[in-house]
């Protein structure tokens, strides 16, 4: 057993994730009910049989807009009406909804997530208007919470993509939410700090743009944004540097180490000064930007910090990696969370691996599987090619996904 191992078994890290998984007219699915019987579950089936969306699914009961991101609109259920000659494309009427029981230790809870359509009177210049929106709500064992941020108390996921693949070579944004993720599961706070500096943002960034020059309430503004955007930087701080310790010592055997580093204005202030103090540096730094926003340009501080990782033994930005560099890179800081997540907050985060072997070779494969088991967390694994994940068989659970359906079977 590997030290890791050993120090997890010795803190009784426990089982977290999902014992049953329902959709209900989400992308291609009217309704689908997985209930997992293994800790590995391998989702297999051809392009486009709907494997990622069940990832996405699941992602979707953790904060935030899942692994794509996604729209509320472009999830719900398309489908062909081959009996419609004129209109066979049609949108389902129902509203798109995602349930699931959830087991902590021995706490078992439900969650769900759903879009609901509302009505709203609009007054235009001569009469007054119906439209519908859209929002989403969220419910925590029966009940209606008014924050997503909520379910991070109850479910943790990370998740890898083959849309990280260009993770490190595309612009700072997604990055940045990569990390935000690995913050919420030793945060729960943090995600609903960044909302409301984003509205905090938007509505200063608009009255500006609109010339509306109220010196009180862009002051007042700019101040929540200093309050929240430090304690945001101090939180990805604390994060990064958990990481990098984690990993200094206990190095991974196969994956290579990684060294993590933040890079924003914010966050390299707090290097050198206290907080109170960083907090008035800031006021000022968004005080003087005002006039960039006339320019159209976004204003610095920690909506532009950038993370970047370096391949430790190389001494090489990841960057400036190979693709099966780049994909073992990511794979190294999932792990570390992971681990990390076990030991220090009790139980691991539920692994969405999509597609994650591609660009393995099958040392590297085998190696991550075996990682996997030992940690003992929930692991979703897509794949068009099941036969790449024999030796688990006896020990995970596979999924064939055909006809919008999935199948049990035995590989
Ligand atoms: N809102 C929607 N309604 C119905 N179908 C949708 C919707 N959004 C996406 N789809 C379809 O769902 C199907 C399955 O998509 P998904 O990405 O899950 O496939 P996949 O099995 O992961 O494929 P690949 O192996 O290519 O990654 C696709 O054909 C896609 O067009
Ligand atoms: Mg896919």
């Amino acid at each position: 057993m590997t030290n890791l191992a050993q120090d997890i078994f010795s803190l009784n890290c426990e089982k977290s994730g999902v014992s049953r998984l329902t959709l209900t007219d989400f992308r291609n699915y009217q309704f689908l009910r997985i209930c997992p019987t293994a800790n590995i579950i391998i989702v297999f089936g051809e392009n486009g049989s709907g494997k990622t969306n069940i990832l996405e699914a699941i992602s979707l009961l953790t904060p935030g807009r899942g692994l794509r991101n996604a729209k509320l609109a472009d999830i719900k259920r398309i489908f062909f009406d081959p009996d419609d000659e004129y209109k066979p494309e049609k949108i389902s009427l129902f509203n798109w909804a995602i349930s699931a029981e959830i087991y902590q230790g021995n706490d078992d809870f439900k969650i769900g997530t759903a879009v609901e359509r509302n009505i709203k009177n609009v007054l235009t210049d001569d009469d007054e208007d119906t439209r519908y929106f859209e929002r989403r709500i969220v419910k925590i064992n029966e009940n209606k919470v008014s924050s997503q941020a909520e379910l991070g108390k109850y479910i943790s996921a990370i998740w890898l993509t083959p849309q990280m693949d260009r993770l490190f070579r595309g612009g700072s944004q997604p990055r940045r939410s990569f990390l935000d993720r690995l913050v919420f599961a030793f945060d729960n706070e943090h995600a609903k700090r960044l909302l409301n500096f984003e509205h905090y943002y938007k509505e200063w960034y608009k009255l500006i743009r609109i010339g509306k020059n109220d010196n009180l309430w862009l002051s007042g503004l700019e101040e929540n944004m200093a309050s929240l955007g430090v304690a945001i930087a101090a939180a990805r701080r604390e994060q990064i540097a958990r990481l990098n310790a984690f990993i200094e010592s206990r190095p991974d055997d196969v994956f290579p180490n990684v060294v993590l580093e933040l890079n924003g204005t914010v966050e390299k202030m707090l290097d050198t000064l206290p907080a109170v103090d960083v907090e008035d540096k800031y006021k000022q730094l968004l005080f003087s930007q005002r006039k960039n926003v006339l320019l159209h340009e976004s204003a610095d501080g920690i909506n532009r910090t950038d993370f970047k990782v370096y391949y430790k033994k190389k001494r090489m930005p990841a960057e400036l990696c190979s693709t099966g560099e780049q994909k073992s890179l990511l794979i190294s800081i999932i792990l570390a969370q992971a681990k990390c997540q076990a030991l220090f907050k009790g139980f691991a985060p539920i692994l969405l691996l999509d597609e994650v072997v591609a660009h393995l070779d099958d040392e590297k494969r085998e190696a991550l599987l075996l990682k996997i088991k030992e940690l003992g967390t929930q692991a979703w694994i897509t794949t068009t090619n099941p036969e790449l994940f024999s030796s688990l068989t006896g020990q995970a659970q596979f999924l064939k996904v055909e006809n919008n359906q999935i199948f049990e079977t035995i590989i």
